[in-house]
């Protein structure tokens, strides 16, 4: 067999034999042509056997025992594609079939959620999803690489912790020995802070549990999450942050990844509209704004779903909703100086209707107010007491936010619904493959 070639390289071999390995996905014959189109992961390709007598021929007789998704290594020649441009294909010469795939449960077409989720190892096969899964590795690459160009450097924060970070509700506890319940992590916000006080600024990013008893379209039970904190940050220094974290992710998505972005169907138009500045509005003017869309909600709730995709299909920019009553967000969050109802918080929304993907806000570093918020969140004194001991030695105004991975990817690769965006998706009713 003649050398290994990606077909994403197959640019660069034009008139080489090369041997390619992969999987075969569909074919056609026609007359003394027969076509195999074939993935390894990198791209598609067509490979071409021309026989004179196709009844006779050993490539033909192969070719014809393949089925969908068996497993080959395919030498050829690469050529130029006779019609399209920048395309490629393989003039087949050998063909070694390494295992021959009985009866593949996906077919083009014509399946149900249900079913492809319950088959999601084989799913994921799918030019949709792994165009998706492209996509979010850029993500997560253009992530670390801003951060670490803003002088943020990674701190790997605990999974299994004794106390909430985001509110008792939603936690998943587990036995753990001798030392009573745990609890799997919400966001690693209250560890990375700590690291701030070593490091100055810096980020986690790896996989949170929450209990999420809603059945939407945007939350799962596993999910990514990415916090970053940075000491001597107040409240605008941090949306300023990230804004250019979502400019730069959205930047990269287009630079790299357009073909994903095609076999998506997204329209990437909106995505080329996104620049810095932001939209930016209060609280109290988004609920003004959802009302007059037909809300009924009320100035001291949070925003829901509903009202967050109203607020966002009005606008072509992601949206900053700050300073949230106080009342309402966690209690770890500062108060605003100018009105101590409300909190120096922000949430942003992505446009097109695609509702929250971050939320942040700067923290309370006082000693005293923190612990009275603590005693006012019924949360134990004694859990947080490390947490307070930040606001005792050597304590500094300080902010931070979290991304959800797959709310971002979502909104990127334009899915209605999270559960694509992650390889294996756990919800309140799926806990399978
Ligand atoms: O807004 P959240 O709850 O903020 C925090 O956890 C803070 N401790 C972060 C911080 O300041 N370091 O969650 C952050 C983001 C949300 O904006 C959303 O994108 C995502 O995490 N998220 C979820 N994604 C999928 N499924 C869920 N159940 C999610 N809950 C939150
Ligand atoms: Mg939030």
């Amino acid at each position: 067999m003649s050398k290994k070639v990606f077909i994403k390289d197959f640019k660069n071999h034009v008139g080489e034999e090369v041997t390619v390995c992969g999987w075969m996905f569909n074919k056609r014959s026609s007359g003394k042509l027969y076509f195999l189109e074939l993935r390894d992961g990198t791209g598609i390709t067509q490979g071409v056997i021309f026989a004179k007598n196709p009844e006779t021929d050993p490539l033909f007789q192969t070719a014809e025992k393949l089925t969908m998704e068996s497993s080959v290594r395919i030498s050829g020649q690469v050529s130029k594609h006779p019609k399209l441009e920048n395309s490629y294909e393989l003039q087949i010469k050998d063909i070694e079939v390494v295992q021959i795939a009985v009866d593949y449960p996906i077919a083009k077409k014509g399946h149900g959620i249900d079913f492809l989720l319950e088959n999601r190892h084989l799913w994921l096969r799918s030019r949709k999803q792994r165009a998706i899964q492209v996509v979010r590795n850029t993500a997560i690459n253009a992530i670390y690489e801003y951060l670490n160009n803003e002088g943020f450097i990674k701190i790997d924060s605990p999974i299994l912790t004794p106390n909430a970070c985001e509110g008792t509700t939603t936690l998943f506890a587990i036995d753990y020995f001798d030392e009573g319940k745990a609890y799997l992590a919400q966001s690693g916000q209250l560890y990375i802070e700590a690291a701030i006080f070593s490091v100055g600024r810096c980020f986690d990013f790896g996989p949170v549990f929450r209990a999420e008893k809603s059945k939407t379209r945007r939350h799962l039970t596993e999910f990514w999450m990415m916090d970053a904190e940075a000491a001597f940050v107040e409240h605008d220094e941090n949306m300023k942050i990230q804004e250019g974290l979502i400019v730069y992710i959205v930047k990269k998505v287009l630079e790299k990844n357009l073909e994903e972005l095609v076999v998506l169907e997204r329209d990437v138009e909106p995505l080329k509209k996104i620049e810095s500045p932001f939209v930016r509005m209060t609280h109290k003017e988004a609920v003004t704004m959802a009302r007059e869309m037909g809300s009924d909600l009320s100035f001291d709730h949070d925003l829901g779903g509903d009202d967050e995709t109203l607020i966002s299909q009005k606008f072509d920019k992601p949206i900053f909703v700050e300073k949230y009553p106080a009342k309402i967000k966690s209690f770890y969050m500062k108060r605003d100086p100018e009105n101590p109802e409300l909190a120096l918080c922000d949430d942003l929304l992505a446009p097109e209707g695609y509702g929250e993907i971050i939320g942040g806000s700067q923290r309370e570093d006082d000693y005293d107010t923190l612990l009275e918020r603590i005693r006012e969140h019924k949360l134990s004194e004694k859990d947080f007491q490390w947490y307070l001991d930040l606001r005792k030695y050597g304590s500094v105004p300080h902010s931070g936010f979290g991304i959800g991975l797959e709310r971002i990817v979502g909104w990127i690769c334009g899915r209605k619904h999270v559960r694509e965006t992650i390889p294996f998706p756990r919800t309140i009713n799926r806990i399978k493959p």
